[in-house]
């Protein structure tokens, strides 16, 4: 029932090992954190049900667990500073693991403090939520939020292995099984159309948490995800495909306040505007565009932002995307179901009248 992928990155290749009960499997946790001390990196959800799981397998070495609280906001640089604090204060050395064990906050947290703690020490991600382990975990993109912006303050900084226990999402509320599921379908609209007619055939399944389609989504997206990174690892192209949806959506989690919408719906209902938008440009069809409402609505995912939201406002947070260049805001947008292209060449009134269509509806 195991998967093992890889992430081709020549030496800094990487395994992501896929299955159930993977928490349980000493000789795999010992084998994936070295032999120097380990630091688990949790947080007050996460680390009561599965710390003790991970730890007792480093019996012995010298360990140490810290945990933050639960939410977006532990993305903080307060954050940052106390964890810092905590590892040079029980002398950890360059010769350390880090683990992250939890969803993406935790993910992105602790990969970016293993980025900068004396340079960069190892880390093992061991994601809980189906978003990371879909997506967050695999990549080495970590990163912090600064109230100007998420994720502006980041490296990228891949994990030394990824380890997906995939009976962790038992316990996963079904709102954050749901929001995984925006990036799962991501992935079949922007570069695997088989696959999106097969979440469309399987979603009942998913939100049932059928493990055998949910091992089935989270090794295909893993594969889509695996091939990409390893083809644009620093994301000067394809990498950017997998933003689908998600320049709108940043602004979405932005305006609504950090933590108000979760990432995955943020990221839904952002690729909704952007699938409307490429129909606006004549990319794809209303029939498309329907096709792709219905899939996330059947997910209990939402489709349009919250209308509150001023045109103005999206431009304003927009502007700020990573992605931008000489000031150009660049959109990832579908050229069919399953083909994504990264553009700034779109006519101005389609991105207008798209932001304005979702705010009309106040
Ligand atoms: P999250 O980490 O906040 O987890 C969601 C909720 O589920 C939290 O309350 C968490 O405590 C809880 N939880 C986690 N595992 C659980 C489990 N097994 N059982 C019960 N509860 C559990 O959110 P997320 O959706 O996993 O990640 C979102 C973050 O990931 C965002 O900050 C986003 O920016 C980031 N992200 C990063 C990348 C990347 O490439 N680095 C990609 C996508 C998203
Ligand atoms: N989640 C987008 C990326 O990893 O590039």
């Amino acid at each position: 029932m195991t998967s093992i992928l890889t992430v081709d990155l020549d030496t800094r290749s990487y395994p992501i090992h896929i299955g159930p009960g993977l928490l349980g499997d000493a000789e795999l946790l010992r084998a994936s954190t070295g032999a120097g001390q380990v630091v688990v990196i949790t947080n007050s959800v996460v680390g009561p049900l599965y710390a003790e799981t991970v730890t007792r397998h480093f019996g012995g070495r010298d360990y140490l667990q810290l945990a933050v609280e639960d939410g977006e906001g532990a993305k903080s640089f307060a954050n940052f500073e106390r964890l810092m604090g905590e590892l040079i204060a029980h002398r950890i050395e360059r010769g350390a693991t880090i683990v992250a064990l939890g969803g993406g906050v935790v993910g992105d947290l602790a990969g970016f403090v293993a980025a900068c703690y004396q340079r960069g020490v190892a880390f093992v991600q061991i994601p809980t939520t189906l978003l990371a382990q879909v997506d967050s975990a695999v990549g080495g993109k970590t990163a912090i939020n600064h109230a100007l912006g998420k994720n502006m303050v980041g490296a990228f900084h891949q994990p030394r292995a990824v380890i997906a226990d995939t009976q962790t999402l038992a316990t996963l509320p079904a709102r954050e099984l749901a929001a995984g599921l925006a990036e799962v379908i991501k992935y079949g609209l922007i570069r695997d159309y088989p696959f999106l007619e097969w979440i469309e055939a399987n979603l009942d399944g998913l939100l049932a948490r059928d493990d055998e389609a949910l091992a089935f989504a989270i090794r295909r997206s893993c594969e889509n995800k695996a091939e990409v990174v390893a083809a644009d690892e620093r994301e000067s192209g394809q990498r950017a495909l997998l933003n689908l949806g998600h320049t709108f959506g940043h602004a979405i989690e932005a305006a609504a306040g950090y933590g108000a919408w979760l990432h995955g719906e943020a990221v839904a209902a952002g690729t909704c505007m952007a699938a409307r938008m490429s129909a606006r440009m004549g990319l794809i069809d209303a029939a498309d565009v329907a096709r792709i409402e219905q899939l996330f609505t059947r997910a209990g995912l939402p489709i349009a932002p919250p209308p509150e939201i001023a045109p103005a406002t999206f431009v304003e947070l927009m502007g700020r995307d990573k992605k931008n260049v000489g000031g150009h805001i660049r959109l990832v947008l579908l050229e069919a179901l399953g083909r994504a292209i990264l553009t700034h060449e779109y006519p101005g009134d389609a991105f207008e009248a798209t932001l304005a269509a979702s705010h009309e509806a106040a």
